[in-house]
Parts: structure tokens; C-alpha cells; sequence
């Protein structure tokens, strides 16, 4: 069944009803456009029939080598940047308890990343910890080059080596990358690691559903399987008809881009629980790097609530209005915790007693949200029962398949990422990598050294 329910009444009256219908007919054409495989960037379209092609043999092969990690580890390093983690990172923060690294019964692996930046104090700090426990590794790049990763898995590999020996460490690494080419799949071969294939036609911010993110998610102890039938619930979905009685990616996609043709230019995710926050760092990368280009897009942008509404709160009701908000609202917490009688009331909480904290939290969604479209930002509001793997996995296909049909509409291709290479470049320059000298003389000129 699906859980994902989309309302788009709060943004109805910031859009004319003509030019929303038209877009609308727009979004159904590009439909077809991705159905048919004939749009731009047709050769990434790998994730599109992803959920129902993984077959059950494959899941058991993912949740065996999960097994064998969790067997000999403590920790779990994930090596990756951009959608080579982002889209783990994501799922294993929603489902995780926040503290359970912290308690002391914790039998559960911990996983960590490494590689999303380029920090000495944080790699510092993670090899400190590495000294104490049994760890193992998954390096995680589709090209197999990026600078990033790539720094941080040397360092890490020379740590596990002489921690366990060469031939042991190599048995505690993953390789997760590209069929054929790269350093990485390189290395893999010549060190003999097992290695996990990021298909070809599937670029990394669309690759959460293939082993970069099914290893890691399973190796933090959640059902693949559930996850992947909630994505493979809206696949089916999403393919039955592009009529937007039906269809929540075709409404979704229709409105942002009606939105953004009355200017409003930013959109920001909002979310009420924080264990959405990586969901959200990773819908900003889906979106932000499939249609921020041709000097076009909408930025998109992301607040937690209620604790950014004592920081962002202030400019989304009052500030430049070119914003509109996307809430994710999970009508169901997890758990059960009520606000206690006091007999003194000395803070005067008394007409809160006996109530859930998720029902306050509801009522700061809803007040906020009518407070916000006062102020002039249109809401959208997604909702889902309780966060669980096949409602994450629902929304993961849902912004997947919306994000392509939104990129199609607003005229560029929704997977590529042209502009990534720019600060590239500039790095390589600046730290003499051979074939960029001239451009390090120039950049060096350009800075006065
Ligand atoms: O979505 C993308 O394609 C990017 O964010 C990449 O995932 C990111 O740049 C990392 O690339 P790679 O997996 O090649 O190391």
C-alpha cells in the first residue's frame, strides 16, 4: 500500500489555475519522455525499473556479506562523498536510535564516514577511535578517482594494514565502484577485495538502491527488503498512469515548477524529527546537482524544525519571499512520552499534562505551516504514517522519479553534474597535480603568490 500522501492545497493560491494546468500537461509530456528513454542524459536511466529488478538471490548475497562484517566489527567505515554516501547516511540515521552508540549495552555495529570531507581533524579523530576497535571498510566510488574518497581510503587502508596485516586488511575492505574502470576497481583487483558493481547507467546520486546503499543500511541491521519494497510499491505506482489523481511525482513535480515560474526560486525541505536530517542533505543533492544548471533551477534548501524556527523561523515568515516549503510530516512517532502532571505548575505547563510529544510537535507543524503561507511561502505537505524502511523506501523512488520529471520540465538533464568539475580542476592546480601545471601558474597568479 502506499503510505506517501501528497496535499498541495497550501500552495494553490500562490499559482494561477490556467498556468498550473498547463504546466501540469507539461510534466505528463515529459512523462512520456522518461518512459519512452528519449530524454536528455536516457543512458542514466538504470535506476528507473531498479526496485523490481533486484532480485531476492541478490538481497540474501548483500545481507550474507552484511552478516560476516557484523560479525568481526565494531565499526563500520563508510568511504564516499555526494551519492556515494549521502544516500546510506540517510536511510541509517532515519531508522537509528540517536543514542545508541552511547549505550552501554550496545551490542550493535556503529557506522561512520569517512571521505564526505577533506578534514584532518575529523580523519585525525576517526583514526584515534580505529586504534581501539575491530573494524571493517567499504570504499565507495563510481568513477573511482574522486580526490576526496580516494585521500581518505589510503590513509585508512595504511591503518588497517598495520592494524591486521595486508592480507587480513584486504579482507576487510568492500570496493564499491564501477564494472570496469578506475583506480579503485583497479586497486580491488590487485588486492583481491570483494567488490560490489555500481551499474553503469546509474549515477551516484540515483544509486541508493544498488550496493552503496543496500551494503551499508543492511550492515546497520535494517531490512533491505523492506526497503526495497516500499520503493518498488511506488515504481509501481508511478508507472500506472501520469494522471495527477493518481500520480503524487507528476503533482509534485508540477507544482515546484509553477512555483518557481511565479518566482519563487528556493525550496526548503522541513522536517520535525531529527533523524530526517541526512534524508534531507540527501534530497538537496538529488535536486541541487540534477537541476542546478544552464543557469537555471531551484535551490533547494533544508530546515529542522522546531529548532530552526528559533534560527531560519524568522526569515521564512518575514524574509525575501522567493521561498516555498516542502514538509515531510510523519503522523506517528515511534515510541510513547507525555508531558507529566506537576502538582505546583510552577512553569505552567499543566494544560499540556497527559499529552504526546509528538501531538505538541503536530501542532507546532500545523500552526507553522498556516503561519508560513499567511507570510506568503506556499507549503507543500508530504505525509507518511511513521518512518520505517518501506516508507523510506517510498519516498526514496517518489524524490527519484519526481526529481527527473521536474529536471525534464525545467529543460536540462537531470543527470549529469558538469559543474562538479570546476573546483576540481582549481584543486588539482593548486596541489601540482601532473598535467595541470600551466593552470597552477595562472590560479597562483590570479591569488598574487
Ligand atoms: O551524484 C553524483 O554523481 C555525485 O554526487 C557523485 O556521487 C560524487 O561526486 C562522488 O563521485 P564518485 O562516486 O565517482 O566518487
Amino acid at each position: 500500500m502506499i503510505k506517501v500522501k501528497i496535499d498541495i492545497s497550501k500552495c494553490l493560491p500562490f499559482v494561477d489555475q490556467t498556468g498550473f494546468q498547463s504546466i501540469t500537461e507539461e510534466v505528463v509530456r515529459q512523462y512520456k519522455t522518461l518512459l519512452s528513454g528519449t530524454g536528455k542524459g536516457n543512458d542514466h536511466l538504470g535506476w528507473l525499473h531498479l526496485p523490481s529488478l533486484v532480485t531476492p538471490g541478490f538481497v540474501d548475497q548483500i545481507k550474507e556479506a552484511s552478516e560476516r562484517i557484523r560479525s568481526d566489527s565494531k565499526v563500520f567505515v563508510v568511504i564516499g562523498i555526494g551519492g556515494s554516501y549521502l544516500g546510506a547516511r540517510a536511510v541509517i540515521e532515519a531508522l537509528s536510535n540517536p543514542f545508541s552508540a552511547l549505550n552501554p549495552d550496545n551490542e550493535k555495529i556503529c557506522v561512520v564516514y569517512a571521505g564526505e570531507n577533506l578534514s584532518e581533524d575529523y580523519h585525525s579523530a576517526l583514526l584515534t577511535l580505529l586504534d581501539r576497535v575491530d573494524y571493517s571498510v567499504a570504499v565507495i566510488s563510481k568513477s573511482g578517482t574522486t580526490t576526496e574518497p580516494a585521500v581518505a581510503f589510503r590513509i585508512i587502508k595504511s591503518h588497517l594494514e598495520m592494524k591486521y596485516g595486508r592480507k587480513k586488511a584486504a579482507g576487510r575492505i568492500i570496493a564499491i565502484t564501477d564494472a570496469a574502470k578506475g583506480a579503485l576497481k583497479k586497486m580491488a583487483e590487485i588486492e583481491n577485495y570483494t567488490t560490489y558493481v555500481i551499474p553503469d547507467d546509474i549515477g551516484g546520486r540515483y544509486s541508493v538502491l544498488t550496493p552503496v546503499g543496500l551494503l551499508p543500511i543492511a550492515v546497520a541491521g535494517f531490512d533491505i527488503g523492506k526497503l526495497l519494497e516500499g520503493a518498488r510499491m511506488m515504481e509501481e505506482l508511478v508507472f500506472s498512469s501520469p494522471d495527477p489523481v493518481v500520480n503524487p511525482a507528476v503533482v509534485y513535480a508540477a507544482i515546484r515548477n509553477a512555483l518557481y515560474r511565479n518566482g519563487k526560486t528556493v525550496e526548503v525541505m522541513v522536517n520535525y524529527e531529527p533523524r530526517l536530517f541526512y534524508f534531507m542533505e540527501w534530497f538537496k543533492q538529488l535536486f541541487g546537482e540534477s537541476e542546478g544548471k544552464e543557469n537555471k533551477g531551484i535551490f533547494p534548501a533544508g530546515v529542522s524544525f522546531t529548532t530552526d524556527l528559533h534560527s531560519m523561523g524568522q526569515y521564512i515568515q518575514e524574509g525575501l519571499r522567493n521561498l516555498f516549503e516542502t514538509i515531510i510530516s510523519v503522523e506517528n512517532s515511534n515510541s510513547f512520552l507525555q508531558v507529566p502532571v506537576d502538582q505546583e505548575n510552577l512553569d505552567g505547563l499543566n494544560y499540556l499534562a497527559g499529552k504526546k510529544l509528538s501531538e505538541i510537535n503536530s501542532m507546532a507543524e500545523i500552526g507553522t505551516m498556516l503561519a508560513h503561507v499567511d507570510g506568503g511561502v506556499p507549503n507543500i505537505r508530504l505525509s507518511i504514517p511513521a518512518v520505517n524502511e518501506e516508507t523510506i523506501g517510498q519516498l526514496i523512488y517518489f524524490f527519484e522519479f519526481s526529481c527527473a520529471l521536474s529536471g525534464y520540465t525545467l529543460g536540462v538533464n537531470p543527470f549529469d553534474q558538469p559543474g562538479v568539475e570546476s573546483y576540481k580542476k582549481n584543486m588539482f592546480a593548486l596541489l601540482g597535480k601532473p598535467g595541470y601545471e600551466q593552470k597552477g601558474i595562472e590560479l597562483r597568479e590570479r591569488l598574487g603568490k
